[in-house]
Parts: structure tokens; sequence; C-alpha cells
């Protein structure tokens, strides 16, 4: 079977990382996270009070920094290292949730993180989720995702995700974030969010995880299908 490229983008907790894991396990491909490597980023500029709006201090610091995807058996899933650390959890504090869109809308680690994320494609047979990765990082993937969902139910799942490790967080905080994340994501100059011109939309407001995960792998499954019967004749 043929071996492709499946992207999915779309606003902020749309669920795109759930549906892209999982559909990558169905298909036995690789999920990554590219939001993952922009959490990163910022975590590594906080703590090293890096002014990203001083480009030269940015690219400085870009040099130190190193990113890595590991599998933890335990939790079935890819975790972040930076520098060798597992930053996993770290990098989903809000902190970082406040302060990684301006981070990402700098051109220098636009640059930074979409080279890796291309390397990582190489091989194919490879699901990864973000903003811009039907658009940018990947434009001739086979397949690409654009994942929406209600405003409301977005901040209603992220909500529920943070009360149980925070539960002094409040649901004003979250949907304040998620807006300000998705205003700042869809306006940056370099690589805004935006739907690809080939995505095939998928609103999941109403569906169950299980339900998009078979509405996706019908349409993956199509497409590998159809390129290798192509590739075959
Ligand atoms: O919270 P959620 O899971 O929706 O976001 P994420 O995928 O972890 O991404 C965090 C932030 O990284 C986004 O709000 C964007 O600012 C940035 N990002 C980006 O600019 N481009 C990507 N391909 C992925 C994430």
């Amino acid at each position: 079977m043929k071996k492709i490229i499946i992207t999915i983008d779309g606003y902020s907790s749309c669920g795109k990382s759930t549906l892209a894991k999982e559909l990558a396990k169905e298909l036995n491909y690789v999920f990554l996270d590219s939001g993952a490597m922009y959490r990163a980023i910022t975590l590594y500029f906080l703590r090293n009070h890096i002014d990203w709006n001083d480009k030269d201090a940015v690219v400085e610091a870009l040099q130190n920094i190193s990113m890595e995807f590991m599998y933890n058996r335990e939790t079935n899933a890819c975790e972040m290292f930076l520098n060798d650390e597992n930053v996993e959890w770290l990098i989903r504090d809000m902190l970082v949730a406040e302060n990684v869109s301006e981070v990402a809308a700098v051109r220098e680690v636009r640059e930074f993180a979409v080279a890796q994320q291309r390397k990582m494609g190489n091989g194919k047979g490879i699901v990864m989720d973000g903003r811009d990765i039907g658009t940018t990082v990947f434009p001739k993937a086979e397949l690409k995702i654009f994942l929406t969902a209600d405003p409301s139910v977005r901040v209603e799942r992220r909500f529920k995700e943070l009360y149980e490790r925070n539960p002094n967080i409040t649901i004003d905080e979250v949907k304040a974030n998620l807006e300000m994340r998705d205003y700042i994501d869809s306006n940056r100059e370099f690589s805004p969010l935006r739907q690809a011109k080939d995505a095939i939309v998928l609103d999941n407001s109403n569906l169950t995880a299980k339900e998009q995960l078979k509405t996706a792998l019908k349409l993956a499954k199509e497409k590998i299908q159809d390129l290798t019967t192509a590739a075959a004749n």
C-alpha cells in the first residue's frame, strides 16, 4: 500500500491532536503534533528570558534548542522532549498557552520549526496536525483535513482538559485564551491559519471521537487505495 501524508489543520482546541493520534494508530503511521514544537520553543524562551521581538536573540536561542518526539508506551503517545527533558506536561501549561501564538508568529521561529517538520515527513506515512500543515509545510499532502467545531464546544472541551490538572482555572480564562490565539494565528504575517483550497472540512461539533475517526479513516483509506491502484497501472 502506498504511504501518504495526512494533514489536519484548524482552530485551537477543535480536537486535531486527538484525531491525528487515533488516525495514525489505525493506519500504523507516525503522528506529529506540530503545536507541541511551538509550545516547547515558547517554554524555552520563557525560561531563558528570551525577548521574541529581538531577532538576534531569537536566532541565537534557536541554536540551543533541540526537540524530539519520543514514544511513551504507558500513555501510547509521543511526548515532546526539549533538550532531552520531557516537557509534555509543562508545555500544556496556561503560561505557555498565553504566549505561544506570539512566539509562533515570529518568522525565524516558523522557519526553524517548519524545516524540522518537513524532515520528519520525508518518509511519508505521517499524520501531522497544526495550523499551516496543509498550506505551508506539506502543500502537496495527499489528504488534507480542516477540522472545525463550534467555539462554545471548543471552550468546553479545553476547559475540561485543563480543569483536571488545575481546578483554579476558569472557563472565561480558557475562552479568552482560545479567542486570542485564533485571532493571532489567523492574522499573522507569515503562514497564517487558513483552510487549504483542497482541504476537506470536517465539523466535529456533534461528533464523538469515534465518529470523527470513522469519517477520517474512510477518507484516508479511499485515498490510499486510489493512489495504490493508480501506481499499479
Ligand atoms: O491548543 P491547541 O491544541 O489547539 O494548540 P496547539 O496545536 O498545541 O498549538 C499551540 C499554538 O502553536 C497555536 O495556537 C499556534 O499559535 C501555534 N501553532 C502554529 O502556529 N502552527 C502550527 N502548525 C501549530 C501550532
